[in-house]
């Protein structure tokens, strides 16, 4: 079994993040989405909100595993015998970045990272954008697949009837 895993935060998943999952998948056996835990950071979502998301909405592929992860992703990988990680890269503002994880993570456990274009239809877009934008009244209809942007929707609006 050839296996690769797309890990990130996912608050929530968005259409961007959706593309490289279905890619990621025709290129192997297993694709592992993993939600890894930052417990500093307080979420849109809790880490089972966004599993129960990208399960719903990742179905169709037939091939994907998704699981949380509290700690290193070298580790989630190493347990699971994932010899890859899929990353996509939206500009190349975000290379940077990711090429210092790639190479910390390769330098730890020889793990390795294959980045993917993002399509240029998605290249601008974060879930903390479309968070921001959909927080003021903003469509973000056409970014999130059906069912997450209706649970954006209603959990703005639990938020403001809180406050
Ligand atoms: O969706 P995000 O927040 O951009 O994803 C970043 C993520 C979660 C993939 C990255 O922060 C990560 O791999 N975190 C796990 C902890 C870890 O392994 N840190 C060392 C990275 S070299």
């Amino acid at each position: 079994m050839r296996r690769a895993v797309c890990p990130g935060s996912f608050d929530p998943i968005h259409k961007g993040h959706l593309e490289i999952i279905e890619r990621a998948s025709k290129l192997y056996d297993v694709v592992h989405v993993a939600v890894l835990i930052n417990r500093n950071k307080q979420g849109m979502f809790t880490v089972e909100e966004r599993i129960g998301l990208i399960e719903e909405v990742t179905v169709p592929f037939g091939n994907v595993v998704v699981e949380s992860h509290h700690g290193l992703l070298v580790d989630y990988c190493r347990d699971r015998g994932i010899p890859a990680i899929i990353k996509g890269l939206r500009a190349v503002s975000d290379f940077d970045y990711e090429l210092q994880m790639a190479q910390m993570n390769h330098g730890l456990t020889g793990v390795e990272t294959l980045f993917l274009p993002t399509s240029p239809t998605y290249s601008f877009l974060s879930s903390t954008l479309v968070k921001e934008v959909a927080s003021y009244g903003g469509d973000v209809s056409h970014l999130l697949p059906e069912t997450v942007h209706r649970r954006l929707v209603d959990r703005i609006a639990e938020r403001k009837a809180e406050q």
